[in-house]
């Protein structure tokens, strides 16, 4: 890394500037309190900001001011970065405000952290590091506050190495170690929880050897059982065969049995008909023998003489009423005769004429009536007679009629007779055709019912052994669905015993790989502890070795250099600490001189930050030293071999702080700082 320029606004002593930095060894020259030492520190603040308790905000914004910043160009590998940090004012404190990094002329907006990571990498610091042990690389091999140089002489020795050991990252072996112990703590832990996994391992392998005589024993039995199940199955579907023959059997028995039954019953009932037939001719025969007796011969034929008698009181009773009728017609005229008696009698005057009806004519009247009514009297008598007659006459007539319709009915009666007596014949001939037929059919009947039990005897003797079929079926049944039952009861025994050994070949397996697991972490818990450890041990002895012979030889060189006195040399002993030995004497730091102490300081500086960058190949601030007031006490032959010293660190940009004359000489370039009236500015 080379530093290119700086600006800086509100910065201590410093309103504004603007400082360009060239290569070679650049000498900031100018009075005490004159602005040379706030140049350094902005550098510092620049790459990596505030540092608590090293840097703080306070200290680096410009009195009075509410803000101020720092921007930074610096060269990598000769690529240009900016870098620009902003401090303001706030109530209580001064803090970082955002900044920003520009590269190959790309700017990037950036908080405080963001920058220092950016730069972290830029410079090729390991972050972790630098975090723990803030800037202690920067502060070692590049840049050295001015009241820092001889305070690292001067610290405790377990504090310096400590410090020393962050720097040359000696702990990540320690860390290292750690871890290891830490990862084997956890493996032991993994190998605890194995054991237990793996623990019952004898009793799971006896487990699955029972299991397994089990399942054997189960196979076994499903062997023996399997025959037995065909046997009895083939058994069953004989006596089944057999049971469905002889219930075929019984089913015609049945049939059969029926068919006689109804054959009974029809000769029963054909026996009761020809019982209430012969009962029933019996009675048609006394019938037809009463109705025999009962009927006469007809002699005449009455009718003829019926309509002859018939005709004769018809006419006889039209003739009385012809008479009748006459004898009343005379009744009537005689009646009005007598009327027109009284009539004239009390008649006085002639109704149509008005005339007076005199006795006389009255008398004549009564007369000429008179003479008519005995008229009519002989006349009526001369009929009533002949009425008298007549009616004898017809009475007459009427009971020869009576006589002779009595003898028509009782021919009547006879024909009836007659004819039930036909009837009763036919019907006696019709039951004794049934009763014939009725017996034909019983006899048919009885051959049929013969028949039937010559065929069912046979049948009958087969229709026996269905009792005793049926019951050997329903044992076969039984046998056979127990054989089955007892079947899938060892089946399901085998099912189980092959998942539970399945379930214990797969825990054994898992044990087994656990087992293998255990032996490859027993082996590598052993190398860790055994070899690792020890190795990072070793490692750490060798490096810390190397840097030791590094640091201690490059410590010797500077040291006599700066000290050109034959008596007096410098080492470093094993924990750093610089050891003096003078005129033969081993003597502490403390009791030096200003001077040499100075230069026991810068050269232990010097040979720190060589080492350093020799032991981390990755930063890149190889090229660049920075040194405030390294030469403060120094006598001038010092000075003189100080020039030497910085020539031979041969390396690209020194910056050097320095109010000697003589440092001017074999500066390449100077940049002279003053301050007028609390304001720094580069002449
Ligand atoms: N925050 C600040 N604001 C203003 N001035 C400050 C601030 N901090 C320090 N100063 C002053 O700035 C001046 C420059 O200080 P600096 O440390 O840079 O001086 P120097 O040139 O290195 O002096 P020396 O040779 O004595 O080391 C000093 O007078 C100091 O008191
Ligand atoms: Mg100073």
């Amino acid at each position: 890394m080379l530093i290119k320029r700086l600006k800086l606004k509100n910065i201590r002593s410093y309103k504004e500037a603007d400082i360009a930095f060239p290569e070679g060894i650049v000498l900031l020259s100018g009075d005490i309190g004159s602005g040379k030492s706030s140049i350094l520190l902005s550098v510092e603040f620049a790459l990596f900001g505030l540092l608590r308790g090293e840097l703080a905000g306070s200290s680096l914004l410009r009195h009075g001011s509410q803000e101020g910043f720092v921007e930074l160009t610096f060269n990598i590998n000769n690529v240009d970065y900016t870098i620009r940090r902003t401090l303001k004012k706030n109530k209580k404190s001064i803090e970082q405000s955002a900044g920003y990094l520009l590269v190959n002329g790309v700017k990037k907006d950036a908080s405080a952290t963001e920058l220092k990571s950016e730069v972290l990498n830029i410079l090729g610091y390991p972050k972790e590091l630098l975090t723990k042990s803030k800037s202690l690389i920067y502060r070692f091999t590049l840049y050295t506050p001015q009241e820092e140089m001889k305070r690292i002489l001067f610290e405790n020795e377990e504090d310096r190495l400590a410090i020393l050991r962050k720097v040359f990252d000696i702990d990540k072996y320690e860390r290292i170690k750690q871890n290891a112990a830490n990862y084997n703590r956890g493996l032991k832990e993994k190998v605890r929880q194995f054991e237990g996994r793996i623990a019952d391992k004898k009793e799971k392998q006896e487990l699955k050897e029972q299991i397994v005589k089990d399942l054997d024993q189960t196979l076994e039995q499903i062997k023996s059982i399997q025959p037995n199940i065909e046997l009895a199955k083939t058994e069953l579907e004989n006596i089944k065969k057999e049971l469905e023959q002889v219930e075929k059997t019984k089913q015609k028995v049945d049939i059969i049995t029926n068919e006689i039954k109804i054959f009974e019953i029809k000769v029963k009932s054909k026996e009761q008909s020809i019982k209430d037939k012969e009962e029933e001719f019996a009675v048609v025969k006394n019938k037809i023998l009463l109705l025999k007796n009962e009927l006469k011969e007809v002699k005449e034929d009455v009718k003829s003489k019926i309509d002859l008698v018939k005709d004769s009181i018809s006419r006889k009773e039209k003739e009385i009423s012809g008479l009748r009728s006459e004898i009343a017609a005379l009744n009537a005229k005689k009646s009005h005769s007598n009327e027109v008696k009284v009539k004239i009698n009390q008649l006085s005057v002639c109704p149509t004429c008005l005339q007076e009806v005199s006795a006389n004519h009255k008398l004549k009247i009564v007369d000429a009536e008179n003479l008519k009514i005995s008229e009519f009297d002989k006349e009526i008598s001369e009929k009533e007679s002949k009425l008298k007659e007549l009616e004898q006459g017809l009475l007459d007539s009427k009971n020869h009629l009576e006589k002779l319709l009595q003898a028509d009915r009782e021919i009547a009666v006879q024909k009836l007779k007659s004819k039930q007596l036909n009837e009763l014949t036919e019907k006696e001939k019709e039951i004794e055709q049934f009763i014939e037929k009725a017996k034909i059919e019983i006899e048919k009947l009885a051959l049929e019912v013969k028949n039937r039990k010559k065929e069912l005897e046979p049948l009958l003797v087969i229709s026996k052994t269905y009792e005793k079929i049926r019951t050997d079926f329903e044992k076969a049944v039984e046998k056979e669905r127990n054989l089955a039952v007892e079947f899938a009861s060892v089946n399901q025994k085998k099912s189980s015993l092959q998942n539970q050994l399945s379930v214990v070949e797969k825990e054994l397996e898992k044990k087994a790989e656990i087992e293998k697991k255990l032996v490859k972490l027993k082996k590598i818990i052993h190398w860790i502890a055994d070899y690792f450890v020890p190795l990072m041990d070793i490692i750490e002895e060798h490096v810390m070795n190397s840097i030791h012979f590094e640091f201690n030889s490059l410590f010797q060189d500077w040291f006599s250099m700066l000290i050109d006195d034959d008596l007096m040399s410098a080492k470093l002993n094993e924990k750093f600490t610089p050891i003096i030995e003078q005129n033969g004497y081993e003597t502490s730091v403390n009791s030096l001189s200003g001077g040499e102490k100075t230069a026991c300081a810068l050269a232990y500086r010097l040979a720190l930050n060589k080492t350093i960058n020799k032991v981390m190949s990755s930063i890149k601030t190889k090229d660049l030293l920075i040194l405030d007031e390294p030469t403060d006490g120094f006598s001038s032959e010092q000075l003189d071999k100080m020039r030497d010293v910085l020539e031979q660190l041969k390396l690209r940009q020194i910056i050097l702080v320095s109010h000697e004359q003589k440092i001017e000489g074999f500066a390449d370039s100077i940049i002279r700082v003053s301050k007028e009236e609390h304001s720094s500015r580069i002449l």
